[in-house]
């Protein structure tokens, strides 16, 4: 998508203030930020690694704010040979930020470029092809690469040894997510009670992406069935309606349970099997749907595979006799 209106974009938070939860995180981070800008030195070279939508990208951006510098970015699929980030890097000024975004998906001949780039702010450019051809060093102006992965695991060691900060972002608490929806409330001007934006915090599986998505959905269903306001009848009727169940699972997650639990009797059973029943990809299973289960308990991963909990059947249980109350 190339929309730069993007919903997403106007509740990003842009400072560290504003920043809500991950608190650890946020006071190292704020302890590096400072220390760079009274060295006047670049910041050392950090990489963010966690789920998707917990705010890795939005931390990048708020490095280079607080920093006030440029940030460029990039993808790791997006380049494909060494010269598209030779061409990156050496347009970079000093100080400036780089993020790469999916680190771990950048071609083994494009992170050979970033290995001395990261370590001596040089890069080494063929001219020329054939027996005539011939290496030389170029100097890069010193800059800060922050990178950002869903995977930690699927980095290799050069690279993830050439950052001096490693940051994990953690799923975030109900009531974390609670404040997140009440200041995106604020930035959007809906009226929300703080009961009504913990309801959509419980649900939003630990993600701030989705409890500022449930909140939109949320807002539409309160103007069209109360008079605009987020309550916790609101937000609790209308997750109901969306599928959204008391503990965020959504259709897909229920699905992928009730597959383990009724067609693979508890499992163990491998995600390429659950992936092809549930006609999805291996990687949305393993970067979105699966962590969550096994962060809630609903889901163990075994050496031969993924194993359904006693909490699990509750789950469903439960799950199917709410399915008989009416809905409001
Ligand atoms: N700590 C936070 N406080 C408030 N809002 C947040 C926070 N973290 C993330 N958000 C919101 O969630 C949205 C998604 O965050 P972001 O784009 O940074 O996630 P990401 O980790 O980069 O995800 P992906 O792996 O998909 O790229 C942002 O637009 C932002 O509004
Ligand atoms: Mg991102």
């Amino acid at each position: 998508m190339s929309n730069c209106t993007l919903p997403e974009e106007n509740v990003r938070p842009r400072r560290l203030a504003d920043f809500i939860g991950q608190d650890d995180l946020r006071a190292n981070l704020d302890v590096f930020i400072r220390a760079a800008n009274e060295r006047a030195r670049p910041l050392d070279h950090t990489l963010f690694y966690g789920n998707p939508g917990l705010g890795k990208t939005t931390l990048a951006r708020i490095m280079a704010s607080e920093l006030g510098v440029n940030m460029v970015s990039t993808s790791g699929p997006v380049m494909e040979r060494s010269g598209d980030l030779a061409a990156i890097l050496t347009n970079l000024e000093r100080g400036d930020i780089l993020f790469i975004d999916e680190i771990h998906r950048m071609p083994a001949t494009v992170e050979e470029v970033l290995y001395p780039a990261m370590e001596d702010f040089q890069i080494d450019l063929v001219i020329g092809s054939g027996p005539g051809a011939r290496t030389v060093k170029l100097d890069l102006e010193p800059f800060t690469l922050v990178g950002a992965t869903t995977r930690l695991g699927l980095l290799t060691s050069p690279l993830r040894d050439r950052f001096g900060c490693i940051f994990r972002i953690e799923f975030y608490s109900p009531e974390e997510l609670g404040l997140i929806v009440e200041r995106s409330a604020a930035i959007l001007g809906v009226r929300v009670e703080p009961e009504g934006a913990l309801v959509i915090g419980r649900r939003a599986r630990g993600t701030p992406r989705i409890a500022n998505r449930l909140l939109r959905r949320v807002r539409d269903y309160a103007l069209v069935h109360g008079d605009g306001t987020v309550t916790r009848e609101i937000a609790e009727s209308s997750l109901e309606r969306l599928d959204v169940d008391r503990h965020g699972l959504d259709n897909m997650d229920r699905k992928i349970l009730s597959l383990v639990v009724e067609t693979f009797g508890g499992g163990p059973v491998g995600l390429k099997t659950i992936a092809a029943a549930c006609a999805e990809e291996v990687r949305t299973i393993e970067d979105i749907y699966e962590p969550y289960l096994i962060q809630c308990g609903f889901l163990k991963r075994t050496p031969r595979g993924r194993v359904a909990t006693a909490k699990a059947y509750q789950h469903l249980k439960l799950r199917m006799e709410d399915d008989r109350l009416p809905l409001l």
